[in-house]
């Protein structure tokens, strides 16, 4: 329950609209419940009236009725329209917040997590939760004012009717709910992790079709993806099953209450303590109020799913990002970059990865980093750029820790160039101006001329326009790794960081990178990490890493 509460905190914004559609729904049901309370009584006196039983002054309680009819549906409008704006404002809310929540958890403490795990997370669970306000939380507390309200009023006519329709209204309103609730609670946990699963199991298919269809493995990842709809089908139908038979029970409860007045009544009616159109109206209060608690065994059969997102959404927020970074700082004076005796492991129960490592680059110099794989020099770059944080010494820009600078100021101060270059499905043109908003053609020209690409593009029939396909699918590894060059001198940052540069480029293409690189370092303060003997043209020094 404490993250439903958490997620009742984040509502708060919007108390008096929620409560304002509570309310609403209040008046929905009790003029409900009069409507026809009151139209049975009527009906019943015109009867009596009309065999001459009774004189009626008819005026007032049929202008009653037309009254109420107009109120119930009015208010029914209003209803749906406050609480449906609550929870979408909600929503939209939550979203945003828990997309801030996630920005410092990259890359860190994400890389644990399935990328599409994390979208079913902020897309299918937050979506999960508008069930929480909208068809668990309102209509349970609109239905407990409503049902006491009911009663107070039956008891006033006539206490047994009251006592009748109360252990009624508990039955159908507060055990049946509960009891669904109990029991659909392990097919809510199942149905909301099997969302994720397919979730990540379909984007693995998408993303890996080439490498599955080569190794002739389609039709397995179809059918571990099918395995597990039919799992999540199974895990719906269970929840359907006891949603319905729960609502089944109400409204048999609701049966055997109206019966029960219906005997008590007309006892009560013989004896001459009750009057004929007075017993209809009571019958018929009893049968309307059956709807004030009607939604909710197929709602709280919802329950076991939303409490399960509400879970994933705050255990995943709740995670404390690698290196907390101020929201403001100055940028450096200058920008050498220092390891002063750093020692680091990705975890405390983990190996060391540097001991004790300390070298400086001096502001435009370029160091190249060597060793063998696993020696540490992607953790000397992830250090560099924020993204974890050293258990002992200091990373410097210039004289300032890292952990000292905004992740503004840290953007943008560093530029990297690495193996993989994230394109995005879009243009060209906006692949290069995600870091540099602002740039016209004619910078984005001059970035792509430096980066040696500018010849490629201007033989493209669309240009700058073009559309490099989902992750850069239409350029070659080589463009694609120029595009990410381009970037690094539209950005203008001083430091720049190349993680393997030129890995799995052709001669001619190692050819064209490394003559972009050496325009981009000049005079700027490089790391560069290699394995190939071409780059370390560029270097000034080296520094080997022991495994
Ligand atoms: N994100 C990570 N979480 C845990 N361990 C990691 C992570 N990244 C790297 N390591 C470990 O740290 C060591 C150094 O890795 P890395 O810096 O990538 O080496 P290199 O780039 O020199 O090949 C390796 O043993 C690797 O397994
Ligand atoms: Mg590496």
């Amino acid at each position: 329950m404490n993250d439903l509460r958490h997620l009742l905190a984040l509502a708060r914004p919007w108390r008096l609209r929620m409560a304002l559609g509570i309310a609403l729904s209040v008046v929905v049901i009790l003029s409900n419940v009069t409507l026809l309370a009151l139209s049975g009584w009527f009906i019943a006196s015109m009867a009596l009236a009309g065999v001459g039983a009774l004189t009626l002054e008819f005026f007032t309680p049929a202008a009653a009725i037309r009254g109420l009819a107009v109120l119930r549906t009015f208010a029914r409008y209003l209803e749906r329209l406050v609480t449906h704006d609550a929870t979408l404002r909600l929503l939209s809310v939550l979203r945003v917040w828990f997309y801030q929540r996630l920005e410092p958890l990259a890359p860190a403490r994400l890389q644990g997590f399935r990328d599409g795990d994390v979208l079913a997370r902020l897309r299918t669970d937050i979506d999960s939760l508008d069930n929480f306000y909208l068809r668990i939380l309102a209509p349970a507390i609109a239905g407990m004012i409503s049902s006491i309200a009911i009663l107070c009023v039956l008891f006033w006519f006539s206490p047994g009717v009251a006592v009748i329709d109360g252990v009624m209204l508990l039955l159908a309103g507060v055990i049946v709910p509960l009891v669904v609730a109990s029991r659909t609670r392990a097919s809510g946990h199942a149905v909301t992790g099997l969302r994720a699963s397919i979730q990540a199991a379909s984007t693995d298919l998408i993303r890996g079709l080439g490498e599955l269809q080569v190794a002739g493995a389609v039709a397995r990842q179809s059918r571990h993806l099918s395995l597990l709809s039919q799992k999540l089908i199974a895990a719906q139908r269970q929840q359907a099953w006891i949603g319905a038979s729960g609502s089944a029970l109400s409204a048999l409860a609701g049966q055997l209450g109206m019966f029960c007045a219906f005997i008590l009544l007309v006892s009560a009616g013989h004896a001459g303590a009750i009057a004929g159109n007075d017993i209809v109206m009571l019958l018929f209060a009893v049968l309307a109020s059956t709807e004030a608690v009607a939604a909710l065994p197929t709602a709280f059969a919802a329950l076991g799913v939303t409490r399960e997102a509400a879970r994933r959404i705050f255990s995943m927020a709740e995670l404390t990002p690698a290196v907390v970074l101020p929201s403001r700082s100055a940028t450096p004076a200058s920008f050498d970059l220092t390891f002063a005796a750093v020692t680091m492991r990705y975890a405390p129960e983990q190996p060391v990865v540097l001991d004790s490592l300390s070298f400086r680059v001096a502001q435009g110099q370029c160091l190249a980093l060597l060793g063998p794989s696993g020696a540490g020099k992607t953790t000397i770059l992830n250090l560099i750029q924020g993204f974890w944080d050293c258990d002992q010494g200091d990373v410097l820009i210039g004289d300032t820790p890292v952990r000292a600078l905004s992740d503004e100021v840290l953007r943008q101060s560093i530029s990297v160039v690495g193996q993989k270059t994230y394109l995005f499905n879009a243009s060209i043109r906006d692949n290069l101006r995600l870091v540099a908003p602002d740039a016209d053609d004619g910078t984005l020209w001059q970035a792509l001329s430096q980066a040696a690409l500018a010849e490629e593009v201007r033989a493209f029939p669309q240009g700058l326009d073009t559309l490099v396909g989902e992750l850069g699918a239409r350029l070659s590894g080589g463009q694609a790794r120029r595009i990410s060059i381009a970037r690094a001198f539209l950005s203008h940052a001083p430091i720049v960081l190349l993680d393997e540069p030129t890995e799995g480029l052709d001669a001619a293409n190692t050819e064209m990178v490394l003559k972009a690189l050496k325009e981009l370092v000049k005079g700027k303060t490089t790391l560069l990490v290699t394995h190939q003997i071409q780059p370390l043209i560029l270097a000034d020094s080296r520094l080997v890493l022991e495994g």
